[in-house]
C-alpha cells in the first residue's frame, strides 16, 4: 500500500477505509492501554489524530514508549472523530517506529520564542510558524510565476556573480578566490584582481535589474525570481544579507504602467496564496497577528493610494506626529514615515514617486525639474517598503549626467549605456523584496522567520 499524504486524507475523508500515512508525531499521549499520536507530515497545517491500543502486537513493547518528534508509519483505518477540534481520526491497525526521538527532543508541546527557534534551524520547519511560512513561501512562489506567466512574461535567469553595482550603493559582498593571508599585489601596493579568478573584481549580486534591462530590450517583458545579497550592516526586522527578489521589467512602458503592474501583482500574489494556504493563514491570523485577515482582504479590495514623495512629505510635515526622524524634503522616507503613512494615514498600502534625485539610483528617469526622479516605492502596513522600483532614464545624453552626478564610471556600464545608443526604449520595472512579502501575509515581527535560513550580521549558520 503507498502512503498518503495527510492534506489529501483531509480533502478525500475516506471513512471506513484503509491508509498509510507516515509523519512526525507533534504529540504523544499514552493512558491505560490507549495511545493518542499526532502525527504531522508538513503537507497541511494540521497534524491527523492517531489512536492505537494495546490490539497492536508492539503496543507496549514501543507504541507506548514513543515520544514528541519520533518518526511513523501508520496504517489504519480513517474514522469520524467524537473528540472535538478534529474531523476525522484514524484507528491504527499497524504502527511502525521509522525513526525514535528521545526525551530531549528540543521542541516539546510549548511555546518556544523566534529568537530560540532561530538556532534550532534545522528542526523549526516542524513548528506550526515555520512550517505555515514555508507552505506560503511556496505558496507564494507559485503565484508569482502564475501571474507573470499568464500576462506573456518571460522568466529570465540573471546571474548571481557580477561585476557591477546595480544600486552603486557599495552594498556588496566580494567573491574572490585570492589567498587573504598573501594576495598578490600591483606596484602601487593595492591588492591585484586581475590575478584573481576573473580576472577583475567580482561581486554578488544585489539586484538582477540591470541584466533584466538588456532581456527586457529584446523580449519585452520579462522577470526574475532569485536570491540577491546586500552587504548592509543593518541588523534590523527587516533586512537580510540574503533575500530573494522578484523583478519585472517591462519595455515601452512608463512609471504608470509599472504602479498598474505593482498593484495588480500584489493583488494577485495575496488572492492565490489566501486560497492556497487557508488553514495557514486562519494559524496566522488567531495566533501571530489577528488583522491580518483583514488587512489582506482589504488590500486586494481597495485601490492603492498613489502619491508624489513631496506630497508625502507635506503630509508627514503637518501630520503633527513626533518622528524619531524629523521629515524634510530631501530626506529618504524613514520606516515609521512609511509605517504613518500606510497604517495611520492611508490605512492602505500606498505608492511614492517621484523621489529626490539625491536619496535615489542612477537609473532612474529624471523628471523635467532636474530635482526629482521617477522612482516608486510601494509599502505597506507593518513592513513599510515592499517594492522598489522606477521608471529607467532611457535618454543617453541624460543617463551620462547621471554617472557624473552619482559619481559612477560610465565605463563600468558600457554595456548600460549601449542599451541607449540601439533603439533606446522608455522602460520600467520594480523588485519585490520575497521575504517582506511573507513577512507581510505571516504577521512575523521579525523578516528573520520569513525565510529558512536567514543570513544577517555575524550569523550564517546551517
Ligand atoms: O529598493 P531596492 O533596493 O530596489 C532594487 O534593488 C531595484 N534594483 C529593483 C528593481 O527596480 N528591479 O530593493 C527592492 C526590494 C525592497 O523594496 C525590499 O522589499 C527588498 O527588495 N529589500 C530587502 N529585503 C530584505 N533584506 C534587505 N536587506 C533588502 N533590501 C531590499
Ligand atoms: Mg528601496
Amino acid at each position: 500500500m503507498e502512503h498518503q499524504s495527510i492534506k489529501n486524507i483531509f480533502t478525500e475523508k475516506p471513512l471506513e477505509k484503509s491508509v498509510l500515512i507516515k509523519g512526525w508525531l507533534r504529540t504523544a499521549r499514552h493512558s491505560k492501554g490507549l495511545s493518542f499520536l499526532e502525527v504531522n507530515d508538513g503537507s497541511c497545517f494540521s497534524g491527523l489524530q492517531v489512536i492505537a491500543d494495546a490490539k497492536l502486537e508492539n503496543y507496549e513493547q514501543e507504541v507506548t514508549k514513543l515520544l514528541t518528534g519520533s518518526a511513523v508509519s501508520v496504517k489504519g483505518t480513517v474514522v469520524e472523530s467524537p473528540g472535538k477540534g478534529q474531523s476525522i481520526e484514524i484507528q491504527a491497525a499497524e504502527i511502525e517506529v521509522v525513526g525514535q526521538a528521545p526525551a530531549d527532543y528540543p521542541l516539546q508541546k510549548k511555546r518556544h520564542s523566534f529568537e530560540f527557534l532561530r538556532t534550532i534551524a534545522h528542526l523549526r520547519p516542524r513548528t506550526n510558524t515555520i512550517g505555515a511560512i514555508f507552505r506560503v513561501r511556496n505558496a507564494a512562489s507559485k503565484a508569482i510565476h502564475g501571474f507573470f506567466q499568464e500576462k506573456g512574461f518571460f522568466y529570465l535567469h540573471t546571474p548571481i556573480i557580477t561585476a557591477s553595482d546595480c544600486e552603486g550603493a557599495g552594498e556588496m559582498f566580494r567573491v574572490s578566490c585570492l589567498d587573504a593571508k598573501n594576495p598578490p599585489l600591483t606596484k602601487e601596493g593595492k591588492v591585484d584582481y586581475t590575478k584573481d579568478f576573473f580576472g577583475r573584481e567580482a561581486y554578488l549580486t544585489v539586484s538582477g535589474q540591470l541584466e533584466a534591462e538588456i532581456a527586457a530590450m529584446a523580449l519585452s517583458n520579462v522577470y526574475t525570481f532569485g536570491p540577491t545579497f546586500r552587504a548592509e550592516n543593518s541588523n534590523t526586522s527587516r533586512h537580510l544579507a540574503e533575500f530573494w527578489m522578484v523583478e519585472p521589467e517591462m519595455a515601452f512602458c512608463d512609471i504608470n504602467g509599472d504602479m498598474d503592474l505593482a498593484e495588480e501583482f500584489l493583488k494577485y500574489v495575496f488572492k492565490s496564496c489566501l486560497k492556497d494556504c487557508p488553514d495557514d493563514f486562519e494559524f496566522f491570523n488567531s495566533r501571530i497577528d489577528n488583522t491580518i485577515l483583514e488587512t489582506m482582504a482589504h488590500i486586494i479590495e481597495a485601490p492603492f493610494e498613489r502619491i508624489s514623495y513631496t506630497d508625502a512629505v507635506d503630509i508627514l510635515v503637518k501630520s503633527g506626529q513626533k518622528f524619531e526622524f524629523p521629515v524634510t524634503w530631501g530626506c529618504d522616507l524613514q520606516s515609521e514615515h512609511e509605517r504613518f503613512l500606510t497604517e495611520l494615514h492611508f490605512k492602505k498600502p500606498v505608492m511614492v514617486t517621484d523621489y529626490p534625485k539625491t536619496i535615489k539610483a542612477f537609473y532612474m528617469y529624471l523628471n523635467d525639474d532636474d530635482k526629482t526622479v521617477r522612482g516608486l516605492d510601494v509599502l505597506v502596513p507593518k513592513v513599510g517598503e515592499i517594492i522598489g522600483g522606477a521608471q529607467r532614464e532611457h535618454r543617453l545624453d541624460v543617463l551620462q549626467k547621471r554617472f557624473i552626478e552619482c559619481n559612477l564610471n560610465e565605463k563600468d556600464y558600457w554595456w548600460y549605456t549601449d542599451l541607449r545608443r540601439y533603439g533606446s526604449v522608455p522602460h520600467a520595472g520594480f523588485g519585490l523584496g520575497f521575504e517582506r512579502i511573507i513577512q507581510f501575509m505571516s504577521g512575523v515581527g521579525n523578516i528573520r522567520e520569513a525565510i529558512p535560513f536567514p543570513r544577517v550580521p555575524g550569523y550564517a549558520d546551517f
